[in-house]
């Protein structure tokens, strides 16, 4: 198994990766019409905005498994409103047209797509001392080895060589395991919400 800088050629399995663990960690396939959609708002952009937050783990020349992150939120939200997402708001009304949903998720992901991102976390006031957040997600069979650890480590150290001082992240309260996997890598609670709860870590302490 190797860990590596994300290339763009990556791009279609960050969207297969998304969708196969999308659902708290579980697979979504099933509950979206589009197989994209997901991805195009967890996944996707990292690697358009800043390539180099974004690592793969690979395994049999394959990648398995990724970690995405933005280091300065605020930009990546401000340029995910101006550049990112006005295509896809054009291509995914709300509500969608004869109401061409699978699942509330789906609903919900278009939704999402014309709301202001990034909200309410940037508008928080811990924000300031956590002003990166990233996403992490691997494939079964590369699960509990020491992977996402490993990204966890590989991250920390490059937004520390930048001198970012913490970094946040959401997740929803039906993923136990991801957030046991978190208080191991050294996030604390910073809010809960009605969908899960934002956990932050400041960097330079290790775990
Ligand atoms: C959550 C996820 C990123 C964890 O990565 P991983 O490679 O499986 O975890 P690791 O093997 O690196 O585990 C690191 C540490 O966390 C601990 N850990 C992992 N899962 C845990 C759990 N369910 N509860 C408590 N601790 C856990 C491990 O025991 C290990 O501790 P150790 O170093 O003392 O042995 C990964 O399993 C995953 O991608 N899951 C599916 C997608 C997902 O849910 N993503 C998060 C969305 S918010």
């Amino acid at each position: 198994m190797l860990i590596r800088p994300a290339v763009d050629s990556d791009l279609p399995y960050l969207y297969d990766i998304c969708l196969k663990t999308g659902d708290a960690g579980k697979d979504a396939a099933s509950l979206f019409y589009d197989p994209y959609l997901l991805g195009h708002y967890f996944a996707a952009p990292y690697l358009f905005f800043d390539k180099t937050l974004c690592f793969i783990v690979e395994e049999d020349y394959t990648p398995q498994g990724y970690m995405v992150a933005a280091g300065e939120s605020l930009t990546f939200y401000r340029w995910l409103l101006e550049t990112w997402l006005p295509p896809l708001r054009r291509r995914y009304p709300d509500p969608p047209p004869g109401g061409r949903v699978k699942s509330r998720y789906e609903q919900k992901m278009m939704v999402l797509l014309h709301q202001v991102p990034g909200l309410p976390e940037t508008a928080s006031p811990w924000f300031s001392r956590y002003p990166a957040h990233l996403h992490i997600n691997l494939l079964p069979p590369v699960q509990g080895k020491g992977q996402g650890k490993t990204l966890m480590r590989t991250l920390f150290a490059e937004l520390e060589r930048r001198k970012i001082p913490g970094v946040h992240l959401g997740v929803g309260i039906e993923n136990p395991a991801a957030i046991g996997f978190y208080q191991k890598t050294g996030f604390s609670v910073l809010q809960e919400e009605a969908w899960g709860i934002t956990m932050g870590k400041e960097l330079n302490h290790g775990f």
